[in-house]
């Protein structure tokens, strides 16, 4: 199995451009079966997740071509609307798979996603939308979802919860049926703007997203063929944030829509970093120890992101001061910890709040990544670290970091992959 082995302790220096975003591309790669047509995706990130997203579209009958970051996918050859149970398993997110599907060819058949590392991944809110639009689910025990409806209808839908891939479900679901859709309490992150933004491109109406109420204009007959570049990756640019700001670096990020990142600009800018912004660059340089931050809490967008709390528990670990951080979004999102510890960080859990007392130093160990964030975390962790950490089990990251020793080698970490 591949391991990053990481010897800690130098200063991070120099420009990053950062990646097209994982959860934009995987609900886009979704929509593309709506058209029948052509779709021309770039900045796509080289990432498992892509490619199990696209492994899927073949299975579904797509042509999919990848190169250089553009997918290229025509989806007028389609000709299977059962996406097989082994990627559910691989994958939680082909679950989006569900409202495009449906919506083109009015059945669907999906493995349910059933639970993960981080926690519980129900579906209801996806599934109990889709019945409101007149589809028929049957849940069965082996753990498929097989999906029906002659003709979807345009509903009014108020979430319980802004779930973010309740909303891109509804979205993508949407735009056959009868009638206009109007999603309420919506999930206000920008893929969720990514996605309208690409469904608009097809000929599609859709307004609202970035807001808490989205409406999507239903009865589609024809759609166009798309070319879109994905917007950057906002947590991966918060991870090389947070790796500029534990080894006290000064990093350019390229590529960058510095309002999407926000809430975490200003928990880095609290911990002790200095921040310019410009319009689609941010410099940040790390202190030479990070200050403790009082309190953060997990929010949907636009509060500080759950996918960024590992790796700022890295960072809060070697702060002076305790910081306290509450998961609000996942049950079981602190598996870093443990490993966490085992580097010497001074963390106690207490259900879904951490208090980090920070200590002056990490020092290197043979840790394992057990998700994909917090194996971010244990990269940062050894970064900073006193001498030799070997994180293993690296295909966590894999799912969400283009070869991440490559980017953080160029701006002189000291890091390379073991096969
Ligand atoms: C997406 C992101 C993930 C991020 C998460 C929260 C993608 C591919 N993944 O995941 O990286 O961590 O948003 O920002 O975009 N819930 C229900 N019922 C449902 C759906 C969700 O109870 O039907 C709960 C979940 O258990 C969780 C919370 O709602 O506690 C947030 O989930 P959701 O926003 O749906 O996250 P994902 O779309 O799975």
């Amino acid at each position: 199995m591949s391991k990053l082995v990481i010897t800690g302790g130098q200063k991070l220096k120099g420009d990053l451009v950062v990646d097209g975003s994982k959860n934009a591309v995987l609900p886009i790669l979704a929509a593309t079966v709506l058209n029948g047509g052509l779709n021309v995706i770039k900045n796509c990130p080289g990432l498992k997740d892509v490619h199990i997203m696209i492994e899927i579209l073949k299975k579904i009958g797509c042509k999919v071509k990848f190169e250089d970051n553009t997918v290229i996918i025509d989806s007028s050859t389609v000709n299977s609307t059962v996406v097989p149970e082994e990627y559910a398993v691989e994958m939680r997110s082909s679950i989006i798979f569900l409202g495009p599907i449906l919506s083109r060819f009015g059945r669907a058949t999906v493995g349910h996603p059933g639970g993960c590392d981080i926690g519980p991944r129900p579906i209801d809110l996806h599934l109990k939308a889709l019945k409101k639009m007149g589809t028929r689910i049957q849940d069965i025990q082996s753990g498929v979802i097989f999906s029906e409806a002659e003709k979807l209808k345009g509903a009014d839908i108020q979430l319980d919860y802004p779930s973010v891939g309740a909303t891109e479900n509804i979205m993508l679901a949407a735009v056959y049926a009868e009638g206009d859709t109007y999603i309420r309490n919506a999930a206000k992150e920008p893929e969720i703007i990514d996605l309208q933004n690409f469904l608009n491109k097809m000929g599609v109406k859709v307004s609202g997203a970035g807001t808490s109420v989205i409406h999507i204009v239903g009865g589609n007959t024809k759609l166009n063929d798309v070319e879109h570049a994905i917007i950057f990756d906002r947590i991966v640019a918060g991870t090389y944030m947070a790796a500029a700001g534990i080894t006290g670096g000064s990093v350019t990020l390229k590529n960058i829509i510095p309002e999407h990142i926000n809430a975490i600009i200003s928990n880095m800018r609290e911990c002790g970093c200095r921040i310019n912004v410009k319009k689609s660059e941010l410099h940040i340089s790390g202190p030479a120890r990070p200050k403790a931050i009082d309190i953060i809490r997990t929010l949907p967008y636009p509060g500080f992101p759950t996918d960024m709390q590992a790796q700022m528990v890295a960072l809060m670990s070697v702060a002076r001061g305790t910081s306290i951080i509450v998961e609000t979004i996942f049950e079981n999102r602190f598996m870093h910890v443990e490993e966490l510890l085992r580097m010497g960080a001074d963390i106690k859990l207490e259900g879904r709040l951490a208090v980090i007392k920070g200590v002056k130093r990490l020092t290197g160990a043979n840790v394992a990544a057990r998700d994909l964030r917090g194996g971010a975390a244990l990269v940062l962790a050894g970064l900073a670290a006193e001498g030799e950490t070997t994180v293993n089990d690296i295909k966590h990251i894999d799912r969400g970091y283009e070869i991440i020793e490559k980017k953080l080698a160029q701006i002189g970490a000291l890091i390379r992959r073991e096969v």
